[in-house]
């Protein structure tokens, strides 16, 4: 009798959505910590600062049937105390097992400006680590020229908004599919 190939893992889906129960929070700050702190050690215990004070912290959260799991990818955004109408996004950060297979990453670059965009943002700028420079560049940022922060190389990025329509249900989000593993 023949057998079809059963795929080793199935990934599930993911919602990107704005953080707005008090544990999307919370795990989000933990993930934050373990991949700038730990795992990049770029900050010493807490990468928290004030920004965290007026951002907006988005999360992924994988999907398992009909129940929630875990945040396994982050982002923050901020409006500009200077220049209401430009915005700002930090603090990017994906579980390292989730990265590269599901499209993490870009979902949350892609709620983050297109949120942004649906309130009022005219100018959404990033702070990038060069070595993600070109993920930015093929979603359609452009580098304003490099810089060193926290001793690291970065690029100040922006994003091209055509490309970013604005989205008005971000408590909501969207939803993200996982790849089949091969
Ligand atoms: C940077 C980071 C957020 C990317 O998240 P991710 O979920 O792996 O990214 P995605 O899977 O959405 O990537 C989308 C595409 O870009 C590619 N890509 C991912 N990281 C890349 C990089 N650094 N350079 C170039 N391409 C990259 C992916 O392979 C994928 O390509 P595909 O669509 O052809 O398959 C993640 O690697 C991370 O958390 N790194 C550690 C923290 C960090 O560096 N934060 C960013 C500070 S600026």
């Amino acid at each position: 009798m023949m057998f079809e190939p059963v795929p080793q893992f199935i990934a599930p889906g993911f919602q990107i959505k704005f953080a707005t129960d008090d544990w999307e929070r919370k795990a989000a700050a933990a993930l934050r910590r373990q991949v700038f702190c730990g795992e990049q050690r770029i900050f010493d215990g807490d990468d928290r600062d004030a920004v965290d004070e007026v951002a907006v912290p988005l999360v992924a959260v994988s999907l398992l049937g009909v129940a929630s799991g875990d945040v396994v990818g982050t982002v923050r955004i901020h409006r500009d105390e200077g220049e209401r109408d430009t915005w700002w996004g930090s603090r990017l950060a994906v579980e390292r097992s989730y990265r590269k297979v599901a499209g993490i990453g870009a979902g949350l670059i892609r709620l983050a400006v297109s949120s942004a965009h649906g309130r009022g943002c005219h100018r959404f700028l990033a702070h990038v680590q060069s070595q993600n420079a070109l993920l930015f560049q093929h979603l359609h940022w452009r580098s304003l020229g490099e810089c060193d922060l926290h001793g690291r190389p970065h690029h100040r990025m922006e994003a091209d908004l055509a490309h970013y329509p604005p989205f008005m249900t971000p408590e909501t989000g969207f939803m993200s599919l996982a790849r089949l593993a091969a």
